[in-house]
């Protein structure tokens, strides 16, 4: 490979260079015909291959000829906690993006979910960095085996919306090493990915995109990426600093493209001796590698896969991780499942039950090929024999109706507001009049469906117009006046089944007084079929919570210290101490903990046995029966920890899970593998993984508060693990 790029590169002219390392359109660089170098095309993302717009404008070409597969988002992903889902999600993916002719799929997004309210955790996986990394490597993997390159975003920290083009991000380094790079690191050494997104925001002050301590010292140099990075769409600001920055493509949202700083200015520069041509160079040897890798050019040129979409068989891989990923969060009294033969008729209520999701969210939107919203999926597995009514419950302004009607792309990349009219003030109070009695009509609508039907099924939750990139939520508050519809129902019909479809968790203060409550996050285009089979028992609930659902936004340390969601600093003063690592280790009263997720059978967790090696690798074995009726996968999740309390750590840190299939009855052995590295914290003067000699706690849960089996290990002497 390395033979044929210098040679390529021999021929390049500078302009034809410079044309490769920026966008000439919105969605791909130039390519070099005479030389058979195509521009690399590219398409967001992460809920399936985005539509097409003109190469010039943010318009859409709108032929249909662009439907596609709809995927479960990244949060509905984690919550599968099956690596083999990460990979169909992948593969799926990356066959269609092949498919519809594109080279890079901007996806999967890991960044952290530091808090539960930035506007796109919906893309994201999880708040644990070791869930983050074990999913990201198989989806990656599942990407590229069809020649095209994953491109995992957004390098680094990018972790609010709120001023997301210029916000600096204040980390410090062991906290980057322990909760904020790992997803990187395993995407590049267990998934290999081709490219990388570098995030609009700052990080310690220099702009990740042209960031030299970022893109240079820590990932070409210290982690031996040699794919290509690409900025995110506008997050490069000056042409010295990109030139010298490790950052090989330029992407804008404007259209100007001769503007960009690595185009015409950059050329300019070199032209006049200011810039070093070699520099363009190490950038154009990273784009014609991942060229060369998904076959673009090359010997294997012809044998590149040509990918397929729509395929029934990706609809099938997206109801199997959708099934999986419905979280059962509460079931009291076996509420759930319910017998549709001896169902005469159901009410189902709530604006989600007819809500499709795949069209919003920013540049996660997609065109689904079709979406099965929950009250469809109801009906296809109730069947003609049980009549199933629907209210809409409660009422959803429309756009127009919106006191902001901002467009969620130029108020995010320019801040640019929409121009304030005449009249406004008086036009937004008769709309909030309206809405209000809207609301009233509704209500009353839903609380009469619901006094007479067999059983009342409530599908409430978000929707994109609060899951959204460019804007983050300011609570965890249900919006649509839903918490007040939710009690009054309640109080008729207390044995209602609550479900929910959003891409973030929300506060339930009704809880207690809910015999069951259904998650699902925005689960793909087969989303609402599998939701409606694990409420009528066809498939028995196996998804955990990938994140923490607190009672109050005010527990999450740093939305309590206003340093969340503000213009300007984000400082992490928390350091590693994100997600349940904060609420476990200050015993917070969460409404439901990490990892949390129950089935309609019970897992039964017993033997555990430690064994330790020479080199303080270890076995954990133990065993886990299904003691119930029918089949389902239990979650065994390891968590480790210092046995004493020790200030700076965690009480306990996720560090293994397996997902295991058990018949009825059924009881399996399990072997889990832990290196001392499972033991260690980021030690920032050795610039490495330490344990320190001591005692340690292992213990396995089906979440990180729901623990089954614990046992201790002790170390006697120090050991160091390095990052590569
Ligand atoms: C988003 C990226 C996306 C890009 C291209 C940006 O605004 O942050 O995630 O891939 O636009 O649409």
């Amino acid at each position: 490979m390395k033979k044929y790029i210098e040679e390529l590169l021999e021929k390049l002219t500078l302009s034809e260079k410079i044309d490769m390392v920026h966008g000439t359109a919105l969605f791909h660089t130039g390519g070099v015909e005479r030389l058979g170098i195509p521009p690399l095309v590219m398409s967001d993302g992460p809920s399936g291959v985005r539509y097409d717009f003109h190469d010039h404008k943010w318009i859409l070409i709108n032929q249909n000829y662009d439907m596609i597969s709809y995927l479960p988002c990244n949060s509905a992903l984690s919550a599968t906690w099956n690596r083999e889902c990460a990979y169909i999600n992948g593969k799926v993916l990356g066959s269609e993006a092949r498919g519809r002719g594109k080279d890079v799929i901007l996806a999967p997004g890991i960044n952290i979910k530091r808090t539960p309210l930035c506007g796109r955790n919906f893309e994201y996986m999880s708040e644990d960095p070791y869930l983050v990394s074990e999913m990201v490597a198989p989806m990656v993997q599942g990407i590229q085996e069809s020649d095209v390159a994953a491109c995992v975003k957004h390098f680094a920290v990018n972790c609010q919306e709120t001023d997301r083009m210029c916000v600096d991000t204040i980390v410090d380094e062991r906290t980057l090493y322990e909760i904020y790079y790992p997803g990187y690191i395993s995407a590049i050494k267990n998934g290999n990915t081709y490219s990388i997104m570098s995030a609009y925001n700052k990080l310690n002050g220099e702009f990740c995109c042209m960031s030299k301590s970022l893109l240079n010292d820590t990932l070409k140099d210290r982690w031996s990426f040699d794919g290509a990075v690409i900025s995110d769409w506008g997050g490069v600001h000056d042409t010295r600093l990109a030139a010298e920055a490790e950052i090989d493509v330029e992407m804008d949202i404007h259209y100007r493209f001769d503007e960009h700083y690595m185009a015409k200015p950059l050329q300019d520069m070199i032209e006049a001796g200011e810039i070093d041509e070699e520099l363009l160079d190490k950038k154009i040897r990273n784009i014609l590698a991942l060229m060369y890798r998904i076959k673009m050019i090359g010997p294997e040129a012809e044998k590149r896969s040509p990918g397929a979409y729509n395929l029934p068989s990706h609809q099938e891989s997206m109801r199997r991780v959708a099934e999986e990923s419905i979280v059962l969060l509460k079931n009291e009294d076996k509420k759930l499942p319910l017998d549709t033969k001896k169902l005469k008729n159901i009410a189902v209520i709530g604006e989600n039950a007819i809500h499709v999701h795949s069209n919003g969210g920013g540049s996660a939107e997609i065109k689904a090929l079709y979406e099965i919203c929950p009250l469809m999926g109801i009906m296809m597995e109730a069947g003609g024999n049980v009549k199933v009514t629907c209210a809409q419950g409660y009422y959803v302004p429309t756009k127009e109706e919106r006191a902001d009607q901002e467009s969620w792309q130029l108020l995010s990349t320019t801040k640019q507001h929409q121009p304030h009219e005449p009249g406004d003030e008086e036009r937004l109070y008769e709309v909030e009049k309206a809405i209000r009695s809207k609301r009233r009509e509704l209500k009353e609508e839903a609380l009469e469906l619901a006094k007479n039907a067999d059983e009342v099924i409530f599908v409430g939750g978000l929707n994109h117009d609060i899951d959204s990139e460019g804007k983050d939520r300011k609570n965890l508050k249900l919006p649509y006046e839903q918490d007040a519809l939710i009690e009054e129902l309640l109080k008729i019909r207390p044995d209602m089944v609550i479900c929910f479809v959003a891409g973030s968790p929300v506060a339930m203060p009704w809880a207690d007084k809910a015999k069951a409550i259904v998650w699902s996050y925005y689960s793909g285009m087969e989303g609402g079929r599998a939701l409606a089979k694990v409420l009528f028992g066809r498939v028995n609930p196996s998804g955990h919570i990938s994140e923490t659902f607190l009672r109050d936004e005010n527990d999450c340390l740093p939305v309590k210290r206003g340093h969340f969601g503000k213009e300007g600093t984000a400082l992490h003063d928390e350091g590693v101490f994100v997600g349940y690592r904060q609420y476990d280790s200050d015993g917070v009263d969460v409404l439901y903990p990490f990892g949390h997720g129950l089935s309609y059978t019970e897992y039964k967790y017993e033997d555990m046995k430690l064994s330790l090696d020479d080199n303080g690798n270890i076995d954990v074995s133990f065993s886990v029966e299904n003691t119930g009726d029918m089949a389902g996968f239990a979650v065994a999740e390891l968590y480790t920890g210092p046995a004493d309390k020790v200030a700076g750590r965690p009480v306990h840190e996720l560090k293994a899970f397996e997902k295991i299939y058990l018949e009825p009855r059924e009881k399996k052995e399990v072997t889990v593998k832990l290196y001392p590295k499972a033991f260690s914290y980021y030690s920032t003067k050795d610039k490495g993984y330490v344990t320190k000699p001591g005692r340690y706690i292992i213990e396995i849960g089906e979440s990180s508060r729901d623990i089954r089996l614990k046992g201790e290990v002790g170390f006697t002497m120090e050991v160091q693990t390095y990052i590569f």
